[in-house]
C-alpha cells in the first residue's frame, strides 16, 4: 500500500489537468475559488518522499485550515484573511531566486533546482507571531545551509538579506505605503547557518500555499515571525546588518535580533504570553519560543535587552 504522500501528481491526475489546475489556481481570484477544489485535487500538489526531519516538537498540530487561513502577508492585506483570499493572483513559476554579495559564487538558482538540492525533510516548529499568538506547523523543507555552502561565503559574509518579490500587479498591497516594500529580513551569518533555519517550500506535506509565502520562504522558528520572509527572490550575504522593513517602520518596537523573549516586551503589549491558535487560555511564551537548548550560545554574552 502507498501512502497519499508516496502517490506522484502524475498518478492521480493526468499531467494536462494538473498544468490546467495550477495556471487555473494562478488565475483564480483567491480563497473562494481554492475552496470550490475537491480535497482529492488538493493531493496533487503533495510531495513524495517526505523524511520525518530531527527537529520534530511533540505538541498538537495547529490545524490546517488556520495555517492557510490566518496569515500575515501584507503584500496582500493587512487583515489576516486577506491574504487566503487575495493571493491567488501570485505567480509561483517561473521563479528563481539570485543568490550574490560577499560570495564566491554567486548564481541565480531556478526554483527546480532548489528543489531538489537536497531531500525535503518534514519539521514541525513552533511560530511565535510578535503579535502574541502562536501556531504549530509542520513545515517541509532543508535546511538554508545546504543552498548557502553551494555559493561559497567569503570571509568578510557577517549576515544573510532575504528580499520577498516586488511586483504590485501580483501584490496588491504594494500599491500601499504601509511597510517600505520590497519587504526585506536579515539574520547574522551564524544564524542562517544554523540547522533549525529552514529553507520551506511545503506545510502538511504540500506544496506551499500562496498565503505562506510561495513557492519559497524562511523559517526561523526562535525568532518572531516577521523573520521569516516569504515569497523570496534574493538572498544576499553582507559584510554590514542589512535594515530591515520592520526596523524601518519601528526601530522602537522591531529590533535586528528580534528573538522570542518573553523577558523583553513590545512597548505596546506583553510578550510573556501567547495565544495558540484554537485555544482559548493563554500559555507563558518560553525564552527562544522554546528552542534556547539549541540555539542560546548564539548569544552567550549578549545583552538581549539592548540587542533585542
Ligand atoms: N513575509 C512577507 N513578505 N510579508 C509579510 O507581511 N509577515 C511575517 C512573516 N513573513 C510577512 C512575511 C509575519 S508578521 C508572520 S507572523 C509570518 O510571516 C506569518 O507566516 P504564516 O502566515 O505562514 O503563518
Amino acid at each position: 500500500m502507498k501512502k497519499a504522500s508516496d502517490i506522484r501528481p502524475s498518478e492521480i491526475t493526468p499531467s494536462e489537468v494538473f498544468r490546467d489546475r495550477r495556471r487555473w489556481l494562478q488565475l483564480a481570484a483567491g480563497a473562494s475559488a481554492l475552496a470550490l477544489l475537491p480535497r482529492g485535487v488538493a493531493a496533487a500538489d503533495k510531495f513524495a518522499d517526505l523524511k520525518p526531519g530531527a527537529y520534530r516538537i511533540d505538541e498538537k498540530l495547529t490545524p490546517y485550515e488556520s495555517v492557510t487561513t490566518y496569515n500575515n502577508f501584507y503584500e496582500f492585506g493587512t487583515d489576516k484573511e486577506d491574504p487566503a483570499k487575495r493571493a491567488g493572483s501570485l505567480r509561483t513559476r517561473p521563479w528563481a531566486v539570485v543568490v550574490d554579495g560577499a560570495v564566491g559564487k554567486p548564481r541565480t538558482f531556478a526554483i527546480e533546482e532548489i528543489l531538489k538540492m537536497a531531500p525535503l525533510e518534514e519539521r514541525i516548529y513552533r511560530l511565535r507571531c510578535v503579535e502574541a499568538w502562536s501556531m504549530v506547523v509542520p513545515w517541509v523543507g532543508f535546511p538554508l545551509a545546504e543552498l548557502l555552502k553551494r555559493v561559497e561565503p567569503t570571509g568578510s559574509a557577517k549576515f544573510v538579506e532575504f528580499t520577498t518579490l516586488l511586483d504590485p500587479t501580483q501584490m496588491p498591497g504594494q500599491r500601499g505605503t504601509v511597510l517600505d516594500w520590497p519587504y526585506r529580513e536579515g539574520l547574522r551569518i551564524d544564524e542562517a547557518m544554523h540547522p533549525l533555519t529552514l529553507l520551506t517550500v511545503g506545510l502538511y506535506g504540500e506544496v506551499l500555499p500562496n498565503q505562506n509565502g510561495a513557492p519559497i520562504r524562511i523559517v526561523v522558528p526562535w525568532k518572531y515571525g516577521f523573520k521569516s520572509a516569504k515569497s523570496i527572490v534574493r538572498i544576499r550575504l553582507t559584510e554590514t546588518q542589512p535594515e530591515t522593513t520592520w526596523n524601518l517602520a519601528g526601530p522602537k518596537e522591531y529590533g535586528f535580533y528580534s528573538n522570542v523573549n518573553p523577558d523583553v516586551d513590545h512597548p505596546r503589549w506583553s510578550q510573556a504570553k501567547e495565544r495558540r491558535i484554537g485555544e482559548f487560555f493563554k500559555r507563558p511564551t518560553l525564552p527562544f519560543n522554546g528552542y534556547a537548548e539549541q540555539v542560546a550560545q548564539l548569544y552567550a554574552g549578549m545583552d538581549l535587552q539592548r540587542y533585542f
